[in-house]
């Protein structure tokens, strides 16, 4: 058997204790919005109201598990990736421009306190986790080796399903010394045996003549006529495998938010289907953008969505809102803003931010 230790691992309970004893209220935020569309935005189905969280994802996972223990049917999550990357953006108001920082992924103390953090917040997601969910972890090459071992402790290495390679052919890479970095790494852990998992199909390029196939006493055999010829079909698509070739986000694109590391709606839009259905309760607790709960929205899924960085919220917000009103969508569920509103938050409030006309921009 192979423990994983680093330091600090050993004091979870504490430090979850401590985060627990200390923990802040969270409230729906009420803006007065300037727009012509409010913030609670009406649904059809009063029975439930999609959740955008402002906050630290563990204070935040915390308040929810009273209340939602064993509720997500699937968790999709795209934390920093030990990159050593502050990410900034420029801000566009008016005639005022300026630089600013969108989240930051340097870790002071190194791996072991990256690893800390990730172990606490995952340790603690999948406790919402339905026991027939599933968690997609997104990741790269600076840590993804060490997140498959977090994954196998807390969800056990017989709860692996698959490793998904993100396959993003159009990203510029100038490694010299190396060759060009193209993949992230999408890991999937069951909580059970018994998970929801709906086959995806993909068309071919062309058409191909495939033998026809049949279940004989558990095994698979050639089909054949009442003359003993083997059938034929012609076959236009293909299940879907564990590489997925989908560009990357380019400022170019309608969907482009100007969040750095926005990730591609195709992306979640696979994801969300391969494990929920219609009505399901999807959560992301690194929102950024809001990828994910645009993807769910436009799939008619439930969702909740957890960031603590204010251009992340705003840009979701903006999001969401441009698709429900501009598009003209018939939304199922309404949604709403809540935070734990610390003195800093009821400045940011007050000033009016949500309510601003912000360009965000990648820095140049
Ligand atoms: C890689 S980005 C997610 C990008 C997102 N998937 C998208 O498509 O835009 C990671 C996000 O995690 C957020 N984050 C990091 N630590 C967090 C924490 N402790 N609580 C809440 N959000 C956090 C950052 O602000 C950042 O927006």
């Amino acid at each position: 058997m192979v423990d994983l230790i680093w330091n600090g691992k050993e004091q979870l309970e504490e430090s979850i204790d401590y985060i627990q004893n200390n923990l802040t209220s969270f409230e729906r935020v009420e803006l007065n919005s300037k727009l012509k569309y409010d913030l609670i935005v009406n649904g059809k189905n009063k029975d439930w109201i999609n959740k955008l969280f402002w906050g630290d994802n563990l204070q935040v996972a915390l308040n929810l598990l009273p209340k939602f223990k064993g509720q997500i049917d699937l968790l999709y999550l795209d934390p920093p990736f030990f990159s050593g990357t502050n990410y900034e953006i420029q801000i566009y108001e008016g005639d005022k421009e300026f630089e600013t920082l969108a989240y930051h992924d340097k870790w002071q103390g190194g791996l072991d306190v990256y690893l800390n953090t990730i172990y606490q917040q995952f340790y603690l997601f999948k406790k919402l986790l339905s026991p027939q969910g599933l968690i997609f972890v997104h990741v790269d090459w600076h840590a993804n080796h060490y997140i498959r071992a977090i994954l196998d402790d807390l969800f056990g290495i017989n709860n692996f399903v698959n490793s998904i390679v993100w396959y993003y052919y159009n990203k510029y890479s100038a490694g010299k010394y190396n060759l060009p970095r193209a993949h992230d790494t999408i890991f999937v852990y069951s909580m059970s045996d018994e998970y929801a998992f709906n086959e995806l199909r993909i068309p071919r390029k062309k058409p191909i003549k495939q033998l026809k196939r049949v279940m004989v006493n558990g095994t698979l055999k050639n089909a054949k006529d009442e003359n003993g010829k083997l059938i034929y079909r012609i076959v236009n698509d293909k299940k879907m495998d564990d590489v997925w070739r989908i560009p990357c986000m380019q400022p170019a694109s309608k969907q482009w938010t100007g969040y750095p590391t926005q990730k591609h709606h195709r992306l979640l839009e696979r994801i969300i289907k391969i494990g929920t259905h219609k009505g399901d309760l999807v959560a992301d607790f690194y929102c950024g953008s809001g990828t994910t709960l645009y993807a769910a929205e436009k799939l008619k899924r439930r969702w909740i969505g957890v960031d603590n960085s204010k251009y992340a919220i705003y840009l979701t917000r903006k999001r969401l809102l441009n698709y429900l009103h501009k598009k003209n969508v018939n939304n199922l569920y309404p949604f709403e803003i809540i935070t734990d509103i610390t003195e800093k938050r009821q400045e940011i409030l007050q000033s009016g931010f949500f309510q601003k006309e912000l360009i965000i921009k990648r820095k140049k």
